[in-house]
């Protein structure tokens, strides 16, 4: 992506989340600050185009995100019974967890783009929330910085066990920063675990399903953020070899687990998008 601006896709997806607060029900994913970060620009943008917010297209997105981020906050939990204390969100965009998190004792560290990170510390100081303590800032970009030379300058641990969520943001990385990533997760303590999602690529799905591939394709490269990485589940696994505990889900498990019971539409479509933990 373009180093200079901020995330185009990180507002998009922020967007959405915000969408799921105002116009689903019941809301599944509860998250207090979720329009609040949005400020008065963005949250007017969200209220005057709700219908737009029924299109298949949008609820199977919004639907995505929701799942994601349950899947991501239930996993942290489970890390932290394990002994877990750091929680590390890579590429954080407008992700809100540090702004309501439960557990006093977990530092958190928040690894972005520098433009996207400078750009979300104003719109929380726009909206009046609150920058928690346990909360450290670390401006990244996975292309050319190393991920753990950052982190530790910043007080990140790497003999402790830590969490990983990596949400929306596998698709925009070269395959090589993805690998450093991954090896450096896979070289912390036993308890550590990461959460990302990920998308197969165009020749593994059904026909009517690549024509939304290229349309959302298409929008994300005209924000000027393009994909550049598409995994099978097979290739995922090879990927994670080094972890243990691989679950690996599709819509339809995701639909099951979080979806099943509701009376409206939201649930997620098609085969291209999957979300999976994997622990070291
Ligand atoms: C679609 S947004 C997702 C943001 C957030 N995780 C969420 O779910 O709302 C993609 C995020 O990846 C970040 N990103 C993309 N490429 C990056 C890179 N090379 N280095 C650091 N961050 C990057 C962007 O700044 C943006 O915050």
């Amino acid at each position: 992506m373009e180093g200079a601006r901020p995330s185009r896709t990180a507002l998009r997806v922020a967007l959405r989340r915000a969408s799921h607060q105002l116009f689903d029900n019941p809301v599944l994913f509860v998250d207090p600050i979720a329009v609040r970060i949005l400020g008065a620009t963005y949250g007017e943008e969200l209220r005057r185009t709700p219908r737009r917010e029924d299109r298949p297209f949008s609820v199977a997105m919004r639907a995505h995100l929701v799942a994601r981020s349950l899947y991501a906050e239930e996993n942290l939990r489970r890390a932290i019974e394990s002994g877990a204390l750091q929680y590390v969100l890579l590429g954080a965009g407008l992700d809100t967890f540090a702004y309501r998190n439960p557990y006093a004792q977990l530092s958190v560290f928040e690894i972005d783009h520098p433009a996207t990170q400078l750009w979300k510390r104003e719109l929380l100081a726009a909206s009046s929330i609150p920058v928690p303590e346990n909360l450290t800032y670390v401006p990244v970009d996975f292309e050319r910085q190393s991920l753990s030379e950052r982190l530790v300058a910043a007080g990140f641990q790497r003999d402790r066990p830590a969490f990983f969520a990596w949400l929306g943001v596998v698709p925009y990385l070269t395959l090589t920063a993805f690998r450093g990533t991954v090896a450096f997760i896979a070289s912390m303590p036993a308890g550590s675990g990461v959460v990302f999602d990920y998308g197969q690529p165009r020749a593994a799905l059904p026909p009517r399903e690549q024509l939304a591939h290229d349309s959302l394709a298409s929008r994300v490269r005209l924000a000027g953020e393009p994909f550049q990485l598409f995994f099978t589940p097979e290739e995922a696994a090879a990927e994670l070899s080094a972890f243990r505990d691989l679950e690996d889900l599709g819509a339809e498990e995701i639909n099951r687990r979080y979806f099943a019971d509701r009376r409206d539409p939201l649930k997620m479509q098609g085969e291209g998008g999957r979300i999976l933990s994997a622990w070291v």
